[in-house]
């Protein structure tokens, strides 16, 4: 997608088979620096410390770093250390364990000579998957946007329609597209008028990401609190709501950033379809219900301190909660399946329960207990 007009993805991999490039996320929206990740310890770093960030994302990361770990020692125990490492960087996103499982199988069998040209070809093949990926479901999304606007007579210039999103699913958390996002860029680039009601997404305020790239792209949007979006849908100024999701049970319940509940729980309310952006590599199908999804409990700074910038436009960061008070930080939660409208997936839209997954993804599918 476009970063200053140039065509870019969230992460490149080198033609020279060990060389890996990202966004860095800590410094957006106020600069786009390019960051090398050299080794897959950087890997590590950059996801726990979130310079990459999203789930698809932190997979299409994780798989360069068995990549980058096979390429300095092909041997089973420094495999087998650097996929451990890799899949405790962070706990929610399934993507992660699936994408370190998918090139750690795709060099296991194969004599440690023939290892790292493996699994850079599986990282790459895992990073182009994505793009594809993400493009199909977009299209999924779109025939949605379009189904609602025209009943709704909305997506002309003078009535747009209106989308609410939360954290960022965009591009930036994707290779390419996005999840949530890309259903909009397409109805963007159709000429369909979308407007986007973005969340800020209180702690990290992911919700400026998607801002940012939204305006890379031109698409309409305005940033609002997260407290917000209760009245907006209350007041009839939202069309439907669409968000990501890190990880979905087979049953469909949705495991998301924190704070995509209680929009789910206000659009129900106020009579809102609420989709969620589902691509397949987010599905656990392991997963049951929520009780079997490990919700990340990250470091409570990030609550405590906000970064921005300065007066003098400078990069700076104040603490917004005293010191005398303890905070929490639980990163995500969990939307039951009975407030998701539907799952858009490359495949198409699965109704949120243990049968629609399964229609769509029945090499899947479970005999009933
Ligand atoms: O903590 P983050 O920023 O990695 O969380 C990201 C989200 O919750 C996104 O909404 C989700 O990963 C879907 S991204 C396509």
């Amino acid at each position: 997608m476009r970063v200053d007009g140039a065509w870019r993805r969230a992460i490149e991999l080198g033609a020279d088979g060990r060389s890996v490039v990202v966004l860095d996320q800590t410094r957006l929206p106020y600069e786009a620096a390019w960051l090398a990740l050299a080794d897959h310890g950087a890997v590590v770093r950059a996801i726990r410390d979130m310079q990459v960030r999203g789930a698809p994302l932190i997979g299409a990361a994780a798989a360069c770093g068995v990549a980058l770990a096979v390429a300095a020692d092909p041997g089973d125990a420094a495999l087998a250390r650097a996929c451990g490492e890799l899949v405790a960087a962070r706990p929610t996103a399934v993507n992660l364990a699936w994408a370190v499982a998918a090139v750690r199988a795709a060099v296991a069998s194969l004599p440690p000579d023939e290892r790292a040209a493996r699994a850079w070809a599986a990282a790459r093949a895992i990073c182009d998957d994505d793009v594809e990926r993400n493009r199909a479901l977009g299209g999924h999304g779109l025939a949605i946007l379009r189904a609602l606007a025209a009943r709704l007579g909305a997506g002309g210039a003078g009535r747009p329609l209106r989308v609410l999103t939360h954290c960022n699913a965009g591009w930036l958390a994707t290779v390419d597209w996005g999840t949530a996002l890309a259903p909009i860029y397409l109805a963007h680039e159709a000429g369909l008028a979308v407007h986007v009601w973005v969340d800020e997404t209180r702690p990290r305020n992911q919700g400026l990401l998607t801002a940012w790239e939204l305006a890379q792209h031109g698409v309409p949007h305005a940033v609002i609190a997260d407290n917000a979006g209760g009245h907006l849908l209350q007041a009839g100024q939202v069309d439907v709501c669409l968000v990501g999701t890190d990880r979905t049970t087979r049953g469909g319940d949705v495991a998301n950033k924190i704070g995509t509940y209680l929009k789910a729980l206000a659009a129900r309310d106020a009579g809102v379809p609420f989709y969620v952006a589902a691509p397949s590599p987010s599905i656990d199908w392991a997963a049951a219900g929520p009780a079997d999804i490990p919700i990340e409990e990250r470091d409570g700074d990030e609550v405590r301190w906000v970064r921005g910038r300065d007066e003098g436009g400078r990069p700076a960061r104040v603490e917004v909660v005293a010191a005398t008070s303890a905070v929490a930080n639980p990163a995500f939660d969990v939307t039951p399946r009975r407030l998701v409208t539907g799952l858009v997936t490359e495949r198409g839209v699965a109704a949120a329960s243990p049968e629609g997954l399964a229609a769509i993804f029945p090499e899947h599918a479970r005999p009933a207990p």
